[in-house]
């Protein structure tokens, strides 16, 4: 596609040269098939590829701008083309030639003990990046309906009290980690956080439970443009969530 984009503008500039009038300069139509299709733009999440493995990356429902200016383009690319290939591609590479190559990343990340840091970074970093892109949503400002909804309320009381826990949550998070909201055995919504890239369905967390939702505390998901400012951070994550997406992992965990 760029090689015609050359091939055409060298055509006109040839043209424009060989007239040596000004007045003799005219407009080109370019026709439509020379512009660049979203998959062929560059940076879109559908030329994010890993190497040869077991696990790839799932793609995103969204391109890089869809969620400004809630989350901007340039840390959600960062964030997804290199974080997030990042855990993905090492943890292909942990696990080349294991019989961990056969299992879901689920059974991986209950199987582990605390012991296997680099496969708890890297499986865990696979892991919670995909829920996390999972149940962010290009539209705005959805709320809870259906189970989630009558959850919250049960657990929580009210969805601007569930809110202002998760909220504490993140802003409590030192250094890096994440807030999850989790279903525990006993069907209720728990919040819970864990540090670095643990997750809930590790075994040796004292807090488990089947992740619904969860939000990246690591600068790099928010400091580009935030700075310091989790608070803000936290708000705009909640502009985008998709509670349809929360109520089917719902509905997955209880089937
Ligand atoms: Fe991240």
């Amino acid at each position: 596609m760029k090689t015609k984009r050359l091939i055409l503008m060298f055509t006109i500039s040839s043209i424009l040269f060989s007239c040596g009038k000004k007045e003799e300069l005219y407009e080109v139509e370019i026709p439509e098939s020379v512009y660049a299709t979203e998959e062929e733009v560059d940076n879109s999440p559908t030329k994010v590829v890993a190497k040869d493995g077991s696990f790839k990356m799932k793609g995103l429902s969204f391109n890089y701008s869809d969620l400004e200016p809630n989350l901007d383009a340039q840390t959600i690319e960062t964030h997804y083309s290199k974080h997030h290939l990042g855990y993905l591609e090492k943890l292909n590479e942990l696990i080349k030639g294991t019989d961990l190559e056969e299992k879901s990343i689920e059974e991986i990340l209950t199987s582990l003990d605390s012991e296997k840091k680099a496969l708890i970074n890297n499986a865990g970093g696979y892991y919670n990046h995909n829920l996390y892109w999972e149940v962010l949503t290009k539209e705005k400002e959805k709320t809870p309906t259906g189970k989630i909804a009558e959850l919250i309320n049960r657990d929580f009381g009210s969805f601007e009290a569930f809110k202002t826990q998760f909220k504490k949550a993140g802003l409590d998070v030192f250094g890096s980690g994440w807030v999850w909201l989790v279903l525990t055995e006993n069907q209720n919504l728990k919040i819970t956080t864990t540090v670095n890239q643990n997750n809930p369905l590790m075994s040796f967390e004292t807090e488990k439970g089947y992740p619904l939702m969860n939000i990246d505390m690591w600068e790099h998901a928010y400091y580009l443009k935030y700075k310091n400012n989790k608070s803000d951070y936290i708000d705009n994550y909640f502009k985008r969530i998709d509670w349809d997406k929360v109520n089917y992992r719902i509905e997955l965990k209880s089937n």
